[in-house]
């Protein structure tokens, strides 16, 4: 899996990528890359966006700077490019990311990310070069570096090598091996703290026992959530 995110903030990936189980999965031959599109801008000054036309407040990331960075990174016409590879801009107003999405990007050999700043992308962007528009939830963060690190994080530790124990991925919420459905409960010791006991079950060494005891923990945490959202 390579994936490349353009971002005007390098920096922040620093840290992300420094991470174990990200560097788990470099070490195991993904790659990890950040491009400027400042780099590449063909405007004076390091431009790389402007105001937006029928006024209002804020900067629009400019469809030519975005053109000559991605154009300059791949040595390929962007509108081309998404035939070829996701290309997945970062926008509140996009698909929300789910474990389906998550599943379907961790299958691809390659993304691109594209992070917006400011008031956001020339519609053209999205219109012409991204092959996907997406959202880490219904709300506005500042730009698109922190969403980039949602999507890299939930794809990266599908990758195998990511994390020390295969199952912790296999078995989680909303997984096939769950029925989609969240998590069951986890416990460790002690086993009483405060008058409050762990369930007898998880103490009884049976295994069989355990594994239904956590399936319908798991089902009636699906049904409560499925509940809550017909509400
Ligand atoms: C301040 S936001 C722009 C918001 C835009 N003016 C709007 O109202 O939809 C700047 C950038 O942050 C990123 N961003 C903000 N919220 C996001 C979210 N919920 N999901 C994905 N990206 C987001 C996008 O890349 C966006 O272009």
């Amino acid at each position: 899996m390579n994936i490349d995110i353009f971002t005007l903030f390098p920096e922040w990936f620093e840290w992300f990528a420094s991470q174990r189980h990200v560097s788990n999965v470099v070490s195991a031959g993904a790659r990890l890359q950040c491009v400027n599109p400042r780099e590449y801008t063909p405007l004076s000054g390091g431009q790389v966006d402007d105001t937006p036309f029928g006024g209002g407040a804020g900067m629009v990331l400019r469809v030519d700077v975005l053109e000559s960075a991605l154009r300059g990174h791949y040595g390929v016409d962007p509108v081309l490019l998404r035939t070829r590879r996701r290309v997945i801009a970062l926008a509140p107003s996009g698909r929300v990311l789910d474990e389906s999405l998550v599943q379907e990007l961790a299958g691809e050999p390659a993304l691109t990310l594209l992070c917006g700043r400011y008031e956001g992308f020339d519609e053209r962007i999205l219109e012409h070069f991204a092959s996907d528009v997406v959202s880490i939830g219904r709300y506005v963060l500042s730009g698109g570096e922190l969403a980039a690190m949602v999507v890299c994080d939930a794809v990266l530790r599908k990758l195998p090598g990511a994390l020390g124990h295969e199952r912790s991925a296999s078995e989680e919420s909303f997984s096939a091996a769950l029925e989609g459905n969240p998590e069951y409960p986890h416990y460790t010791r002690p086993a009483e703290y405060r008058g409050w006991r762990v369930p007898e079950v998880l103490l009884s060494g049976h295994h069989e026992r355990i594994g239904d005891w956590r399936r319908e923990r798991s089902r009636e945490r699906g049904e409560h959530r499925r509940d809550a959202r017909s509400r």
